[in-house]
């Protein structure tokens, strides 16, 4: 294939990944055309909607590069099979979530969509056609889809249809809240893969905005493993600055402090050394796990519990939270009422898979707490669903929406409530006016900072407890 001969691509999965990346693609390759396919009709509904605020997803920039785009040479379709057919190149971008179920279940992903999308592939694809991984996938997935779609057939009702494959593992490295300045402007684009010509044709489209020297070319099991180790190192920083963070506060220390005084260290470098409720997100928990599950079915047993440290630190930060604020409130939470800012895994985005919030909500549940909660673009439906529903919080869930009500402000969220608990760090959070809304508390009050981001000493004067993570019980 001649680099440049790429004219139709098709992307499988309008999700957090598929969406913003076409669009990117988009943007910047006007002689392209892209189109991206999802199964669910209600969500390419939201993408074509004429109203941007109705995207399905919420992030930075995104609306204005739908704009530019959409319609010329950017469309978002239920037209999956014609989709395929036409495409030069085919991005796989469905959710790959951690299976509930089975073999591996609780570890392992589930590969079901990934597959189901493969064989569609199989089926339809005519000539030549570039397969691209785009979602995070367990290595040697491309193994899986290599094998179903060169078993594909060729010969159907005795007609010879032309259909040849190559397969290439292109990672993405968006993160959601900055996803559009991550896409525009990458550390690196990595493509995996054994077929030199496709690995051209990629990235001679990458090549249209990003300078050569940063796309990485390697085999297609490096490029697979690169995504999972770039995800297990970040969160295993996180877990480290987290582990930190009860240090600090039975010792006295600042975290803010301590994180500072590391992150000077060019070695070490200062990102991704905030202290936090612990990581949320659909990406950091579910490669790990699957680095859990790889390295034990591979023997490799100390390997796989290092890794798995990083999970469980995660989850007992989150624990840890919910009694901090269980025992300041005298140990029970029956007739209390708790305000929860923030419901978003990080702030700028509406995705809510894997966000702390969700734990920590539970716990505080589970102790007879009512809720109010407010996330400024985070929907009643989704804090409900995630609160309340199995399908979506995977685990059995026993609340009823009584207990929880979703609030349109900040201060409807802190009307006679005992204590407020900050879980994502929101830009407007860090102004909030502490006298207001020490008025609308019950007294004695209380303030949760699990992001270290409130004006603390305008809320000590407005008479309310502050505790913060990391430094603890502000005097
Ligand atoms: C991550 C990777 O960063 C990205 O490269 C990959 O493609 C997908 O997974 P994402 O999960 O969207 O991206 O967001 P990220 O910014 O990495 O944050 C993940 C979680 O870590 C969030 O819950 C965030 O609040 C938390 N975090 C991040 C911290 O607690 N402290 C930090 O210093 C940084
Ligand atoms: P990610 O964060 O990886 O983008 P999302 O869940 O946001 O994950 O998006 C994945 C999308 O893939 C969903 O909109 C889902 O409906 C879609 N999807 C899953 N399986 C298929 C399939 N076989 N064909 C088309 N779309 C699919």
């Amino acid at each position: 294939m001649l680099t440049g001969s790429i004219k139709k691509v098709c992307c499988i999965g309008a999700g957090y990944v598929g969406g913003p990346s076409m669009a990117v693609f988009a943007d910047n390759c006007k002689n392209i055309q892209f189109t991206v396919v999802d199964i669910n009709k209600d969500r390419i509904s939201a993408w074509n909607d004429d109203d941007f605020k109705k995207l399905p997803i919420f992030e930075p920039g995104l609306d204005q590069i739908i704009a530019r785009t959409r319609g010329k040479n950017l469309f978002f379709s239920t037209e999956i099979k014609k989709s395929i057919s036409e495409a030069d190149m085919i991005f796989l971008s469905v959710n790959t979530p951690i299976k509930i179920s089975g073999l591996g279940a609780g570890k392992a992903s589930d590969l079901k969509f990934i597959e189901a999308s493969a064989r569609l592939v199989a089926e339809e694809a005519r000539g030549f056609t570039i397969v691209v991984e785009k979602s995070t996938l367990p290595v040697k997935t491309a193994e899986t889809i290599k094998s179903i779609l060169f078993s594909s057939q060729t010969i159907k009702n005795d007609i010879q249809i032309d259909r040849k494959f190559s397969v290439l593992s292109n990672p993405e490295f968006l993160a959601e809240g900055t996803a559009i300045n991550d896409l525009e402007n990458p550390d690196r684009v990595l493509i995996g893969g054994d077929d030199d010509d496709s690995i051209e044709a990629l990235s001679s489209i990458y090549e249209n905005w990003i300078q050569k020297d940063k796309i990485i070319k390697t085999n297609l099991w490096s490029s697979e493993l690169s995504k999972l180790a770039a995800n297990a190192f970040l969160a295993q920083r996180i877990s480290s600055i987290n582990s930190m963070s009860a240090f600090c506060e039975v010792t006295g220390a600042n975290i803010n402090e301590v994180s500072n005084a590391i992150g000077t260290d060019s070695r070490i470098g200062s990102k991704f050394l905030s202290s936090g409720p612990g990581f949320g997100g659909s990406c950091f928990k579910k490669d790990i796990l699957n680095l859990v599950y790889l390295c034990s079915f591979y023997g490799l047993d100390e390997v796989s519990n290092y890794w798995e440290q990083v999970i469980l630190l995660n989850d007992w930060q989150q624990k840890r939270i919910s009694h901090l604020i269980i025992q300041n409130l005298f140990g029970t939470l029956a007739e209390k009422k708790i305000g929860i800012l923030g419901f978003s895994f990080k702030a700028n985005t509406n995705d809510t898979r894997q966000s702390p919030a969700i734990k920590i909500c539970k716990d505080l549940l589970e102790e007879g707490a009512e809720l109010s909660i407010y996330d400024p673009k985070v929907s009643m439906e989704t804090i409900n669903l995630e609160l309340t529903n199995t399908s979506i919080s995977q685990d059995e869930s026993k609340f009823s929406n009584e207990k929880i009500t979703v609030c349109e402000s900040i201060d409807e969220v802190a009307v006679n409530a005992d204590a407020i608990v900050l879980i994502t760090d929101w830009p407007l959070f860090k102004n909030i006016n502490w006298d207001t809304i020490s008025k609308l508390m019950r007294k004695p009050s209380w303030v949760f900072d699990t992001r270290n981001c409130i004006d603390d000493v305008q809320c000590l004067k407005a008479n309310i407890n502050v505790w913060k993570l990391g430094v603890g019980i502000l005097r």
